[in-house]
């Protein structure tokens, strides 16, 4: 990594990253959990007559972000702010830097624009609206636009530097984590997978559609370096590429997802009799206990589950709320579940299993069967869950 003495780092020739680490940040939206913390990268880039930034970052940050520039040039010759995105994380330190650099744009999409005057109280002549056929000299390096709705407000856009071959997607391939490193490869490709996918999974799996016709986009720019503005970088692009092609095109595994919450072991027995028959007939199972795993690694296995097992009981009335959080955010996220089945206990009345399903309707996903049992399973209860592994086990085979 070519990182200069300053702690900026140079991504090619004259252009630096600039952004900050988060490392103690444990929560993103008020409800993505953040075991690694999080970095706002954003982007500066020298030409030879124009000096641009790439976003900026999150609120309490701006000093060091100003002093980071300051390494490389003096903040107020900023000509140009380019707002990828305009969610706070990214976008909300425009207006500061704006206000330093006088004469400065803003550089945006037209939807851009409308979130830049409505939020950031930025002008309207300071504004200058791109799109793909737009391009934006600095001397021997020019920033071009992608066009990228929904990945994932309505707004968004990636910069490229067709010379040094350097793409700045803001999001999309991003990942939150804050460790030192800088690049995949020197943080180890396998481990940054996984927080790509947990990444992808919480922010851009509800926009697989939008994501894979980005994805066609960005392989014919063929980049050398992606700049994402959160964790590392890519300086072997296809490695996030094709990992992107497989979950935003829902390529599923042949395994079973269990999320499941107990109160008094009688759902959790049910949950293990299923686990262990599923795995006796070889197939994968990921089995969660909510009150034990955070959320994120649930929403990261419904990347590629394409049977869901939510196991919940009922507690006043209704699905104990952690069951039913995780059945909601499995519908929020727009999961490519086929499949799903309830497990689910009661004592005097029932009342999860018809609110979980409930939770269901709108998806397209299959209820395969539901198995609501009076205090503990019965040996009839008993067989039902494992003609459930049964269907599973065939539905699996079809895929
Ligand atoms: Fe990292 Fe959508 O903001």
């Amino acid at each position: 990594m070519a990182k200069t003495p300053m702690g900026t780092v140079i991504v090619a020739p004259n252009v630096f990253w600039v952004g900050v680490k988060d490392p103690s940040r444990r929560l993103f939206d008020g409800l993505i959990p953040l075991p690694h913390g999080t970095s706002y990268n954003a982007y500066l880039v020298i030409g030879s007559e124009k000096t641009a930034l790439i976003d900026t970052v999150n609120p309490g940050f701006e000093n060091e972000l100003v002093d980071k520039i300051s390494q490389h040039t003096d903040s107020a010759k900023i000509d140009y702010v380019v707002m990828n995105h305009a969610e706070p994380d990214h976008a909300n330190a425009c207006s500061y830097m704006l206000s330093l650099a006088k004469d400065a744009k803003l550089v945006t999409s037209a939807k851009g624009k409308e979130a830049a005057m409505m939020y950031f109280d930025v002008p309207d002549e300071r504004i200058i609206v791109v799109d793909e056929s737009s391009s934006i000299d600095l001397g021997g390096k020019t920033l071009k636009f992608v066009d990228a709705p929904w990945l994932h407000w309505p707004e968004t856009i990636f910069t490229y530097i067709p010379e040094d071959r350097v793409l700045f997607p803001c999001d999309f391939f991003g990942s939150h984590v804050a460790y030192g490193e800088f690049y995949a490869d020197e943080f180890g490709n396998g481990h940054t997978l996984e927080l790509a996918k947990l990444y992808f999974a919480e922010i851009m799996m509800p926009f697989r559609n939008p994501s894979m016709k980005a994805i066609e986009k960005v392989k014919a720019l063929d980049p050398k370096i992606i700049a994402p503005s959160h964790g590392v970088m890519y300086r072997e692009p296809k490695l996030i590429i094709d990992a992107y092609t497989d979950w935003a095109g829902a390529k599923m595994k042949k395994k079973v997802l269990i999320a499941y919450v107990s109160m008094w072991g009688r759902t959790e027995r049910m949950v293990r009799i299923l686990k262990e028959s599923l795995i006796h007939k070889g197939i994968e199972v990921q089995a969660f206990d909510l009150t034990a795993t955070g959320i994120g690694e649930v929403a990261k296995q419904l990347v590629d589950s394409p049977v869901l097992v939510i196991g919940a009981p009922t507690v006043l009335g209704g699905a104990h709320p952690v069951g039913a959080y995780a059945t909601l955010l499995t519908k929020a996220l727009r999961a490519p579940t086929k499949y799903a089945a309830i497990l689910s206990s009661h004592g005097w009345s029932g009342g999860a299993v018809k609110q979980l399903s409930g939770l269901l309707e709108g998806t397209k996903i299959e209820v395969l069967d539901v198995v609501d049992v009076k205090g503990p399973a019965n040996d009839e209860e008993i067989q039902r869950v494992l003609k459930l592994a049964d269907t599973i086990e065939g539905k699996l085979a079809e895929l």
